[in-house]
Order: structure tokens, then C-alpha cells, then sequence
């Protein structure tokens, strides 16, 4: 079974969101909850960026011992010298250049020809490897760009010296099969590229990011990039959690897995949360409040007689205690007693009638019941057990 690395870039690509900035301490607390999560790579930022930045990729990299810690830097010296200088206490330092190869981006922002940005990769990668031997290169606006002209460019920066050739869907535009396509363009057309991690960097501009991810992975790439709840520039980047459960869930037909402690994906998740001060939807996967709740009735039936019924993946495996039933409208009997006797209450069959009646014309009146109106229905009916 192949690992399959995950590259976090909460720090870098997702601080970039709007109203998702950290401050050091937060950056930090942060970094060594990914630590503990056993992450690969923590891209800590764009050292040449800002003065903080800077110190915040150099704290990290003093900090965080179990990781690898990286630096973005475009494809020029100024940005690669400043990776290097903030990463110098790093155990495991990664310098991380990019350039863009599409159509659009050379033309228009790099206002450069095919050749000069050959040129320029050529020259970044080799500079960076003469400082570090871990250098990654990221082909900006990847799966819009020409593959053959892709392939030349992930051929240069192999050449060049990159451990780890990153093919990103810069502006979240492709659909999983394009992904896959250009994946498989890269391995049976480009030499070498089997000896080198082939990543990828989705976002989620369609919604697309975290089966961009998986088709890319079914393809061969051995590295994902993304963040934490998804956040990042626009709609986000492919969310952490929901790759590395994707990836653990379907291991046996992917035949991958990650090396993340599952465990700590919730606590990871509600932690960044809190921090930024972005809520996260009910209805995520993975770490919504919901995502672990049944309120129907057939669902919980089935939950307490076989939690796989319609559970896919336990509550436990991703750091919860327990999975929620939830009372509502659209809950049964069965789930109803059960709740009851959890709360001490053991009904005759005629009180729980009566209660489970006026149950339901309370859940028509309220939007959520509570366990305090449940015990107010049945308080004075029944004795304790
Ligand atoms: O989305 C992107 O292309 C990036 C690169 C800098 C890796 O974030
Ligand atoms: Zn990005």
C-alpha cells in the first residue's frame, strides 16, 4: 500500500484567505497541533512576503521537530535566499519555487516566452538545490498550461534538482478526469518522474477541489497539497480532513493510505476554527456537527442495531467520542425509549404512547428539542429507574 504525503498549507495558502489571518502565537499553536497530527509538510509561509512572514517561518521552523517546514518562494533569488536564510534551524528544510507555464499567466503577468521560463526554472530550482537538498517546484496554473509544454517544464526542474514537482489547479477550473489525465500525461511522458513525488494543489473555485485530489491520487500523485477546513484564497483549497478520510476510508480501492492520525482531525479542525474565527457549517464532512448525527427515525434504527447501517466511517476515527442522535420530527419510537432510558426514565408501553404523541406535536411546534423538554413531557408520568 502507498502512503501518500500530505503537504498542509493552512499557513501559507490558506492564511491568504480574507479575515483568516494569525498572528505569531496563533501561527504557532497552530503548527504544533499539525505536528501532532502527523503531517509531512507544514508550508509555514512566503518568507520574502512581510517582515512577519519571515519570523514566522523561522519560529515555526525552530519549533516543529517532526515535520518537514517549507518556504514559498517565486522562481528569483531574493525570494529563495529569504526561504533559506528563515528556514536555517529547520530539522528537515523544504524550499518551494514556483513559476507559472500556462498560456495565459506567461504571456500575461510573467510577460515571458516559453523558453525564458525554462530559463528561469532551470536557474531557481538548481539555486535553491545548491542550498537545500529538499526543493520542491510548483508549475503555477498547471492544468491550464500545454501538457507537452508542461512536461518540458517538470522535465527542467527534474533535471534541475526537485525532489517534488507540484502540478496545481491554480483557479479550481478542471474536472477530476482532466486531473487525472494530466497525471498520467506527466508519468508516461516526462523521464524521471517516477524517482520524484508528484503533487497536487487543488482549489475549489467549482467545488472540486477534494475529488480533483482523488482522481489525482488514483492517477499516481504521492503528494497532496491543502488546508484545514478548506480555507484559502476564493472558495478555499481542497480540505485536509475530507482528503485524508477519503483516502483512509476508500484504502482498499485506492490501495493508499496517509500517515495522519486520524484522531486528531477534529480537534485540528475546531482549533483553527477558533482561532480565525470562522465557523464551520453544520453539514461538513468530516467535522461539521452534523456529520455524526442521525435524526430520522429509519437511521437511528438501523445506527443502534448495526452502526454501519449508515455510518461509513466511525465518530471515534476522527477524534470524537460518539456519534449523536439527534431528536426531531422525523425520529422514531425506538430512538425515542432509547433516548429515555439513557436519561433514567423506563416507561410502560402506555406512557411511552402518550409521551412519544406529544413528543411529535412538540417537534412541529420547535425547531430542536432538547433533552430539558423531553424530560419536562416526561417527568411527571414516570418514575425513575
Ligand atoms: O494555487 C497555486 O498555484 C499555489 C502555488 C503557489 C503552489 O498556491
Ligand atoms: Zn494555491
Amino acid at each position: 500500500m502507498k502512503t501518500i504525503k500530505i503537504f498542509d498549507t493552512t499557513l501559507r495558502d490558506g492564511e491568504q484567505s480574507p479575515g483568516c489571518s494569525m498572528n505569531l502565537a496563533e501561527k504557532i499553536e497552530v503548527a504544533k497541533q499539525l505536528e501532532l497530527l502527523k503531517v509531512d509538510i507544514i508550508e509555514a509561509g512566503f518568507a520574502v512576503s512581510s517582515p512577519g512572514d519571515f519570523e514566522s517561518v523561522q519560529t515555526i521552523a525552530k519549533t516543529i521537530k517532526d515535520c518537514t517546514v517549507a518556504s514559498l518562494s517565486r522562481a528569483v533569488k531574493k525570494d529563495i535566499d529569504a526561504s533559506y536564510e528563515a528556514l536555517s534551524q529547520a530539522a528537515a528544510p523544504r524550499i518551494h519555487v514556483f513559476l507559472a507555464t500556462s498560456p495565459l499567466h506567461m504571456q500575461y503577468k510573467l510577460k515571458m516566452t516559453e523558453e525564458q521560463v525554462l530559463e528561469h526554472i532551470k536557474e531557481s530550482v538548481s539555486y535553491a538545490r545548491s542550498l537545500v537538498p529538499d526543493v520542491e517546484f510548483s508549475a503555477e496554473d498547471a492544468s491550464r498550461s500545454d501538457m507537452a509544454f508542461l512536461a518540458k517544464a517538470v522535465k527542467t526542474a527534474i533535471d534541475a534538482g526537485a525532489k517534488t514537482i507540484n502540478l496545481p489547479d491554480t483557479v479550481g477550473y478542471v474536472l477530476p478526469q482532466e486531473m487525472y489525465d494530466m497525471i498520467t500525461y506527466m508519468k508516461q511522458n516526462v523521464e524521471g518522474v517516477d524517482e520524484i513525488d508528484l503533487a497536487v494543489h487543488c482549489h475549489n473555485d467549482l467545488g472540486m477541489a477534494v475529488a480533483n485530489s482523488l482522481a489525482s491520487v488514483g492517477a499516481g500523485a504521492t503528494q497532496v497539497e491543502c488546508t484545514v477546513n478548506g480555507i484559502g484564497e476564493r472558495a478555499g483549497n481542497a480540505s485536509l480532513e475530507e482528503i485524508v478520510m477519503a483516502i483512509h476510508t476508500r484504502r482498499a480501492l485506492l490501495n493508499a493510505d496517509t500517515g495522519i492520525n486520524t484522531k486528531q482531525l477534529y480537534r485540528t479542525s475546531r482549533l483553527l476554527s477558533k482561532i480565525i474565527g470562522v465557523s464551520i457549517p453544520p453539514n461538513k464532512a468530516i467535522v461539521g456537527a452534523n456529520a455524526f448525527a442521525h435524526e430520522s427515525g429509519i437511521h437511528q434504527h438501523g445506527v443502534l442495531a448495526k452502526r454501519e447501517t449508515y455510518e461509513i466511517m466511525t465518530p471515534e476515527s476522527v477524534g470524537l467520542t460518539t456519534n449523536k442522535m439527534v431528536l426531531g420530527k422525523h425520529s422514531g419510537r425506538h430512538a425515542f425509549d432509547d433516548f429515555l432510558k439513557e436519561l433514567g426514565y423506563n416507561l410502560t408501553q402506555e406512557e411511552l404512547d402518550t409521551a412519544f404523541a406529544q413528543f411529535k406535536e412538540l417537534c412541529d411546534k420547535k425547531k430542536e428539542v432538547t433533552e430539558y423538554d423531553v424530560e419536562a413531557l416526561v417527568a411527571q408520568k414516570a418514575a425513575k429507574v
